[in-house]
């Protein structure tokens, strides 16, 4: 079933055209054709998208502008660690970047209910990729809280040499 988000955030525009809410199963496809259209995220099976808008919407959500989907944030809560949101995927369609959709988006989870024990949020981030390093350090300010980079995934772990490292954005405590 759908859960819409409920904002709370100072300097949003309620009247804009965006519904932010869980994803549901129906929304893979879409979500699918999201991440490939950027065309700077690893693009996973489309299975994967079926299965993460079904089994992790809670700590998901999906931004609708009409009957189009144009946002898209993945999240879990680490198994290894209760109190810490791990995001995998951020996605804004190119037509709507710079109003603040990613960023509306982080905080949703993020002061969603399913998250009420979530003391820090973790992404990992390509050195390369500054909008999604401003993206992370910004919701930190947002936060008004800590942002620690790390080496995370380093290149060497990823097959044939292809892929840039992935540095490890730790945000927190709440
Ligand atoms: C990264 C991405 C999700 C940002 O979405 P967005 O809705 O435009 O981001 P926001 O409007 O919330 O902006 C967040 C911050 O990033 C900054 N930012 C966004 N796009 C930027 C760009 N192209 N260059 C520099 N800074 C940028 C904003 O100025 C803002 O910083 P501020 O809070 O200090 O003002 C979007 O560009 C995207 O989908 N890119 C392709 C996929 C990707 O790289 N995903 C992230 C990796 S998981």
């Amino acid at each position: 079933m759908q859960k819409h988000y409920k904002l709370s955030i100072a300097g949003v525009d309620f009247n804009d055209p965006y519904t932010f809410r869980t994803p549901t199963v129906k929304d893979g496809k879409a979500i699918w054709q999201l991440i490939k259209d950027t065309q700077v995220l690893d693009l996973n099976s489309s299975y994967s998208y079926l299965l993460w808008a079904d089994q992790f919407s809670e700590t998901s959500i999906v931004v609708v502008e009409g009957t189009k989907i144009v946002g898209f944030v993945s999240g879990f809560i680490q198994p290894k660690a209760q109190d810490t949101l791990f995001i995998w995927q951020v996605a804004v369609d190119e037509s709507t970047r710079g109003k603040r959709l990613a960023s509306r988006m982080l905080l949703a989870i993020v002061q969603s209910d399913a998250c009420r024990n979530i003391q820090y949020l973790e992404a990992t981030v390509t050195p390369s990729n500054m909008p999604s390093i401003k993206l992370f350090k910004g919701l930190a300010r947002d936060l008004k809280t800590e942002c620690t980079i790390t080496d995370g995934y380093t290149e060497d772990l990823f097959p044939g040499g292809g892929h840039e490292a992935e540095k490890l954005f730790r945000i927190g405590p709440f």
